[in-house]
C-alpha cells in the first residue's frame, strides 16, 4: 500500500511554498525588505521575529528567504541557527563558507572579516539578508557582536548590502539587548501568535495534500492530529504527528491512516503511558479505562461520546463480574482519570442536542491500553 506521496514534506528542513495564516507576516516582511526585492541597496533592515515553539518562525523566515531570491537574483537569504554559530565570528564564517567567498576566515578579526564581506557585496553589487535563527544564543554568548553584526555596512555607505532577521522564541529578548541594539529593532518586531484551532485545521489539511496520496489520511486521524496540535499550539508537534502515523500505516501494510496511527505517533513522540499510574486507580477506573479503550480502538474513531462510554463500561463491568456503578460515581472515575492524565476529556457539539463530553486516550495507543489494563484486572494487582 501507499501511504506517502512526497515524505520528504514532512521533514523538519522542508519549506512548503505557502504558509496557510501566516500570509499576512510573509507580506510584512516584503514589505520591510522591498528594496531588497527590487535589488536596491537601502537603509538596513533588522527585523525580529518572535513566537513559541511551533508557530513557524524558522519555516516563514526561510520562506521569505527563497521569495527573496526569487525576486532578485543579486539577493541571497543565510539561514544560520545561533545555537550552533553562537559568536559573531562564528557566524561571519558562515556566511563566507555560504557564499563561496574567497575570503580566508583565519586570522582575521570579526570585524576585518565583516567589512571583507562587505566590500565583496559592493564588488559583486549583492544583497544579502542573514536570518539569525535562535538569536538568543548569539545574544547571550557575544553581545557586543551583535551590535558589531547589526551596525556592519553602515559605517562605509548609508546604502546598506546586509540586512538582519533576528529570531526568538523569548518574549523578553528585546528587553535583554542593550539599548543600541534594542532600538535597531524595534520598528520591525512581528509577534507569531500559536495557531488555532481553525487555522490548524487549514495547516494539517494542507500538509497532508502535499505528503499523502489522496484519501489516505483518513478525516478521523486528520482531527485528532488537529486536536492534539491545538492543545499544544504546536505546528512542529502537528507535522511530526503526519509523518509518524503516516510511518506505521506504512509499516503496517495499511491502506489508510487511521486514529490509533496517530495515538501510536504520539505516545511514540512523548513515551508517556503513565505505567505507575494504572497500577494504582480503583478497579472501577480500570473497568472505565479499559471500555474506553476498547471502545476507541474498535469504533475507529478518535473521540467516544461519554453516554457511548457509559453502556461500553457496564459491559465491561460484566464481563468482570463487577456491579457497574451509577452514572455519577462513574462521571467521578473519568475526572480522576483525566487528572491523571490517562484520558482527556473535551466539551464538544453532540449530535442531537446541545454540548457534549466526548473522551479520547492522549497520546497513548488504545491497544497497548488494552493489554495493560486487561492484564492488572485480571491479576487484580493494587485493587
Ligand atoms: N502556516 C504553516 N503552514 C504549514 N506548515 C507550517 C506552518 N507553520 C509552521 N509549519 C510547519 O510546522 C513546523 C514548525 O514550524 P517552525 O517554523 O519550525 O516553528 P518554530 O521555528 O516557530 O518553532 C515546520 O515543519 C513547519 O513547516
Ligand atoms: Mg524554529
Amino acid at each position: 500500500m501507499r501511504i506517502f506521496r512526497s515524505e520528504e514534506k514532512l521533514s523538519p528542513e522542508y519549506v512548503p511554498p505557502r504558509l496557510p495564516h501566516r500570509e499576512r507576516e510573509l507580506g510584512l516582511l516584503e514589505t520591510f525588505f522591498s528594496s531588497y526585492m527590487a535589488g536596491r541597496p537601502a537603509v538596513s533592515v533588522r527585523t525580529l521575529i518572535v513566537g513559541s515553539v511551533g508557530t513557524g518562525k524558522t519555516v516563514l523566515s526561510k520562506l521569505f528567504g527563497r521569495k527573496l531570491e526569487e525576486a532578485n537574483n543579486m539577493a541571497r537569504y543565510i539561514h544560520i541557527n545561533c545555537r550552533i554559530h553562537t559568536t559573531l565570528s562564528s557566524i561571519l564564517k558562515k556566511v563566507v563558507e555560504t557564499l563561496g567567498a574567497p575570503i580566508p576566515a583565519r586570522g582575521l578579526s570579526p570585524e576585518e572579516l565583516g567589512s571583507r564581506i562587505i566590500d565583496l557585496l559592493e564588488r559583486k553589487k549583492m544583497l544579502l539578508v542573514v536570518g539569525l535563527d535562535e538569536f538568543d544564543g548569539f545574544l547571550r554568548s557575544d553581545p557586543k557582536g551583535v551590535y558589531t553584526l547589526l551596525r556592519l555596512g553602515e559605517e562605509s555607505a548609508k546604502e546598506s548590502r546586509i540586512s538582519v532577521i533576528a529570531i526568538s522564541r523569548n518574549a523578553e529578548v528585546l528587553e535583554e539587548m542593550d539599548e543600541g541594539a534594542r532600538g535597531m529593532f524595534q520598528a520591525g518586531v512581528i509577534y507569531l501568535e500559536e495557531y488555532d484551532y481553525n487555522q490548524f485545521s487549514d495547516i494539517v489539511e494542507f500538509r497532508c495534500s502535499e505528503a499523502f496520496y489522496p484519501g489516505v489520511m483518513s478525516e478521523e486521524a486528520k482531527s485528532l492530529v488537529v486536536d492534539m496540535a491545538s492543545e499544544r499550539g504546536d505546528a512542529r508537534y502537528a507535522v511530526e504527528l503526519l509523518w509518524r502515523a503516516g510511518k506505521y500505516a506504512e509499516n503496517e501494510g495499511a491502506a489508510r491512516v487511521v486514529p490509533e496511527h496517530v495515538r501510536k505517533a504520539a505516545a511514540s513522540i512523548y513515551p508517556s503511558i503513565r505505567r505507575e499510574a494504572l497500577t494504582y486507580i480503583s478497579r472501577h477506573e480500570r473497568l472505565l479505562l479499559l471500555a474506553a479503550a476498547r471502545q476507541l480502538l474498535t469504533s475507529g474513531k478518535s473521540y467516544i461520546s461519554s453516554t457511548e462510554l457509559y453502556q461500553a463500561y457496564k459491559v465491561v463491568c460484566e464481563e468482570f463480574g463487577s456491579a457497574a456503578k451509577a452514572y455519577t460515581r462513574f462521571w467521578e472515575h473519568m475526572q480522576r482519570l483525566e487528572d491523571l492524565g490517562l484520558i482527556r476529556v473535551k466539551i464538544g457539539k453532540g449530535e442531537t442536542r446541545g454540548r457534549k463530553s466526548f473522551v479520547t486516550l492522549p497520546g497513548i495507543p488504545a491497544s497497548i491500553m488494552v493489554r495493560e489494563v486487561s492484564a492488572l484486572l485480571e491479576s487484580g494487582e493494587g485493587e
